[in-house]
C-alpha cells in the first residue's frame, strides 16, 4: 500500500495511511515521508498501541542523524526514566513514575514547552524533525498546537518582510525559561551560552521563506533591547493567529512528527497534579547552523 497524507488544516499538517512505522524503513518510504515532510511540516501517524521506544529510535534514525544527546545532558536533576539518552521526556513522570512534586525542578524547566518555540533552537545546529509519540494522556487538556512559519511569513506585508529579512537573533533557553522566573545554577548559566540564528531562513525542501521564531530568543544582533523585544512579540502574534496554527488533541499510540525549520509549537496546559502525560521524543539534528545555510 502507498503512503498517502490526508491533510488536518487548510495551511499545513496531514495524517499519513499506508505505512508501518514500528517495520523497518525502506528508502522509498523514507523518500515519501520526506516529500510529505516538505508540503506538510507536521505529519500524524495514528496507531492502536504507542510504538515502543526502541522502535521509534529505529524509525527515527531512518530519516536522519539524531541529535546529540551530550548538549542536552545539563537538565534540571533529572533522574532517568527512559534509559535511551537519544529519548527525551516530555513526561509529568519521575524515575519511579509517580506524578512530580509541584515544586520538582524537572517539571518547572518543562512548563517551558508551553511557550510557543522551536526544538533546540538554542543549540548552533537546531534540531530538523521531532517525533513525539503518546503513551499516556490527560482525560482534558494537553493538546501540542503547531503554528505554520512559512505561511506566517507570506502573510506578512512587505515593509515588515524587509525589516525582519537581514536579522540574526540570539537564542538561549536563558531568555524562555528566564520569562517565567526561573532560576539557573551557575553551571547552566555558563552552559546556555546564546547561540545566533538567522530570523528568516529558506526551507531547503520546498525553497519557501519562514519565519524562525522561538521564545528561546532574547536579543537581535544590532537592536536595543526593548525594540527587538517588540518587534519579537509582534512578529509572534502574527505567527500564531488561529489561522495558522493546527491544534492536535493526542490518542495513545499517536505519533507526531515536525519540521522545526517551518513550525513553532507549544504544549498546552493540563491538570497535571492529578492525570499523568506520558510522551517520548525523538529529535533529528539540522545539517549546519542557519547562518551557515543558503538563505
Ligand atoms: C516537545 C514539546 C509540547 C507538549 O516535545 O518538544 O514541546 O505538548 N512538547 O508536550
Ligand atoms: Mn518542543
Amino acid at each position: 500500500m502507498a503512503i498517502s497524507f490526508t491533510p488536518l488544516h487548510p495551511l499545513f499538517a496531514a495524517e499519513v495511511s499506508g505505512i508501518d512505522i514500528a517495520a523497518p524503513l525502506t528508502p522509498e518510504d523514507a523518500a515519501a515521508i520526506d516529500a510529505g515532510m516538505d508540503q506538510y511540516a507536521v505529519l500524524v501517524f495514528r496507531r492502536a498501541v504507542p510504538l515502543s521506544t526502541d522502535a521509534q529510535v529505529a524509525f527515527s534514525r531512518g530519516l536522519g542523524p539524531l541529535e546529540d544527546v551530550a548538549y542536552t545532558a545539563i537538565k534540571a536533576g533529572k533522574e532517568a526514566r527512559l534509559a535511551d539518552p537519544h529519548v527525551s521526556d516530555i513526561s509529568n513522570l519521575g524515575a519511579d513514575s509517580a506524578l512530580l512534586e509541584r515544586d520538582n525542578r524537572r517539571r518547572l524547566f518543562m512548563l517551558g514547552n508551553r511557550l510557543w518555540h522551536s526544538d533546540s533552537s538554542y543549540k548552533a545546529t537546531p534540531a530538523k524533525y521531532s517525533l513525539l509519540s503518546a503513551h499516556v494522556v490527560p482525560p482534558q487538556g494537553g493538546d501540542t498546537e503547531f503554528a505554520d512559519m512559512r505561511a506566517a511569513w507570506d502573510a506578512l506585508p512587505d515593509w515588515e518582510k524587509d525589516q525582519a529579512r537581514h536579522l540574526v537573533c540570539r537564542h538561549s533557553r536563558l531568555f524562555s525559561k528566564g520569562t517565567l522566573g526561573f532560576d539557573f545554577t551557575e553551571a547552566e548559566k555558563t552552559a546556555f551560552a546564546p547561540v545566533p540564528q538567522r530570523l528568516v531562513r529558506r526551507h531547503p525542501g520546498s525553497g519557501r521563506l519562514s519565519l524562525f521564531l522561538s521564545s528561546h530568543i532574547g536579543a537581535i544582533d544590532g537592536m536595543s533591547k526593548p525594540e527587538a523585544l517588540m518587534l519579537l512579540r509582534d512578529l509572534t502574534e502574527h505567527a500564531t493567529q488561529r489561522g495558522f496554527v493546527y491544534a492536535h488533541r493526542w490518542r495513545v499510540g499517536d505519533l507526531v512528527m515536525w519540521d522545526n525549520r517551518c513550525t513553532m509549537h507549544r504544549g498546552r496546559n493540563y491538570d497535571d497534579a492529578r492525570y499523568p502525560r506520558d510522551l517520548r521524543r525523538t529529535t533529528l539534528t539540522d545539517a549546519a547552523p542557519t547562518l551557515e545555510q543558503a538563505a
